[in-house]
């Protein structure tokens, strides 16, 4: 089980000031909307990827991390598309150690994807990520969830299940999983869960303090 912390937001603007940690083992993690001064640490997040890890999560291997790339992960426009990062204190530095887009495609349906370094999956960031992701295109009226996992595999197959009910299709060639969200929960916005917590409460993430 993972334990969980979730600051509380200032109300004025949530969307950029909200935050939560959880404790995945001996590794906290962090998570949060990427920012503009995320692009070094996007950059070197993305640079330290295997050929294989680039692959599966842009379909092709990237050799070359572009600006454009940084900037697709730095300057989203939140009306269509929302990044979270995944952050962890690694060799006396704040790492951004994975990534999650949320893409508003049209009503009730959004695009999800996600990456999380080579070294540190399978230790549950995934899930994370893609709850809040998850919890972030719910916020924005999605009811069903799509993403590629023509790369991913059985892992990102894994990842989706842990959002709901999953199927997996073949989609103008290439793998697609569907995932149905579960009814949103009423929230008032006065229990300071911010937008990722009340979703991740309902995977059965522990709230502290
Ligand atoms: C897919 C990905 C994001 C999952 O991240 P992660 O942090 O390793 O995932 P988690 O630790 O939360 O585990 C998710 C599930 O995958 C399983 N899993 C993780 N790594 C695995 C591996 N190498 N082999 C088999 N299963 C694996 C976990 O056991 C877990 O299964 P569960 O839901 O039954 O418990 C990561 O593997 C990755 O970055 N892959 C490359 C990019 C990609 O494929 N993105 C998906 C398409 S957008």
């Amino acid at each position: 089980m993972h334990s969980s912390v979730v600051a509380r937001p200032p109300r004025e603007h949530p969307a950029t000031l909200l935050a939560s940690v959880s404790d995945l083992g001996d590794l906290r993690v962090g998570l949060r909307l990427a920012r503009p001064s995320d692009a070094p640490r996007v950059r070197a997040f993305l640079e330290r990827l295997s050929p294989e890890t680039r692959r599966r999560r842009f379909g092709t291997p990237q050799p070359r991390i572009s600006s454009g790339l940084v900037r697709h992960f730095t300057f989203p426009d939140p009306r269509q598309r929302m990044i979270v990062v995944a952050t962890a204190p690694l060799e006396g530095t704040e790492r951004i150690v994975g990534m999650a887009d949320a893409a508003f495609l049209r009503a009730e349906l959004a695009e999800i994807a996600f990456v999380v370094a080579d070294e540190l999956q399978g230790r549950g960031i995934g899930h994370l990520l893609a709850q809040a992701a998850a919890a972030l295109a719910a916020r924005h009226g999605a009811r069903r969830l799509r993403a590629d996992i023509s790369g991913g595999g059985v892992a990102a197959l894994g990842v989706m299940r842990g959002l709901g009910p999953t199927m997996s299709l073949w989609e103008d060639g290439s793998s697609v999983a569907y995932t149905t969200l579960a009814p949103p929960v009423e929230d008032d916005g006065g229990d300071g869960v911010g937008p990722f917590g009340s979703f991740a409460e309902r995977f059965g993430a522990r709230r502290a303090g």
